[in-house]
């Protein structure tokens, strides 16, 4: 027991003497002295040997030496990492980092956000609906009934499962879907991506993005409509931009109108993006249609409205110049980096 005891002393004195500096001295000190083999354990295995009137005394002297062991190699630990890195001329200290790469946003949900901004200061509401829809919200509810020739203007993709369901082709879904829930006054945009069966190319996609405005009340005119867009346009594109609305059909509304800006890619010389006309459209409008207004209880003699959806892609090619759709859902990082810093 004495001798014991004596030895325990010994190998403290051992240990609190090692000087241990490389990572590799660091670990066969580890190994030796707190290893499944190491010196910890075989001197804690003597504890069967001790009297058990002596046990709990030895017990508390054994694991202090446990602990002064365990201290002893953390600290070997810590220092040898310290000086591995201060003695490591290899290393260049003044180089400079790797900076964290930081995410940007899409340019497509950057220009969704700035179209909404700018119908927010107007006082709009922005409101959300289903991707997968049925005929009624695409299309009964917007007064295209099933047999009219209007629906051939979108091809449409069904549902497998039950033909009555579709991916919506426009955000007006989401048009009737305010009016279901909603009496007037309504104030309210709806951002979202349509779907419509078209072969895949630098001008069309199976999938774009539109923002749906509409807007109910009393006394509603084809003036506030055209100043209404006349606003987001100064404020999308700045003061200088022209801007034409063209007679147009939807079923929707009536009257219809379409409305072209002068061309940013060209200033107006003419080129592929506005056909060399020097006008691109960006927007189908018009004035709600009273049958519309009345598939939904609104009383069309109190109320009238104006309504209008525009495409996202197409305000970003103006804004940025991107001139192949297929950009937008490649995820290229080259392409995408360019929006760094955009808000
Ligand atoms: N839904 C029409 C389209 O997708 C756009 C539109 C919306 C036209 C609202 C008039 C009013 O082409």
């Amino acid at each position: 027991m004495q001798a014991l005891l004596q030895q325990i002393e010994n190998y403290k004195a051992e240990i609190a003497a090692t000087n241990a500096i490389t990572v590799d001295e660091v670990e066969a000190f580890r190994i030796k002295y707190l290893g499944t083999n190491g010196l910890v354990k075989t001197v804690m295995g003597e504890m069967k040997n001790v009297p058990n009137e002596n046990k709990k005394k030895f017990g508390q002297i054994l694991n202090d030496f446990k602990i002064f062991v365990q201290e002893k190699y953390n600290n070997l630990k810590e220092s040898t990492s310290d000086t591995t890195l201060k003695t490591d001329d290899s290393f260049d200290w003044s180089l400079p980092g790797n900076p964290a790469v930081v995410g940007t946003r899409h340019p497509l949900s950057l220009v969704r956000n700035q179209i909404v901004s700018i119908f927010q200061k107007l006082g709009f509401a922005v409101a959300e609906g289903p991707e997968v829809e049925d005929d009624w919200h695409n299309f009964g509810a917007m007064n295209l009934p099933e047999d009219h020739p209007a629906r051939d203007m979108q091809d449409t993709f069904y549902v497998n499962q039950n033909p009555s369901w579709l991916l919506r082709t426009h955000t007006s879904s989401v048009q009737a879907r305010i009016m279901e829930n909603e009496k007037p006054p309504i104030r309210v945009i709806c951002p979202g991506r349509v779907y419509r069966n078209e072969t895949i190319s630098a001008r069309a996609h199976c999938f774009f993005h539109q923002v749906e405005g509409l807007y109910i009340d009393e006394n509603v005119s084809f003036a506030d409509l055209k100043q209404t867009l006349y606003f987001f346009v100064q404020e999308m594109f700045g003061k200088d931009v022209k801007v034409r609305f063209r007679p147009s059909y939807f079923p929707f509304t009536e009257p219809s109108a379409e409305m072209d800006i002068s061309c940013l890619i060209c200033e107006s010389k003419g080129c592929n993006v506005c056909k060399h006309t020097g006008w691109v459209e960006i927007l189908g409008s018009g004035m709600v249609h009273p049958k519309v207004l009345e598939n939904f209880g609104i009383d069309s003699n109190k109320y009238t409205g104006f309504a209008f959806g525009m495409g996202v892609e197409r305000i970003t090619q103006l804004k940025y110049r991107v001139n192949d759709l297929r950009l937008y859902s490649q995820n290229d990082v080259r392409f995408l980096k360019q929006f760094t810093g955009v808000v």
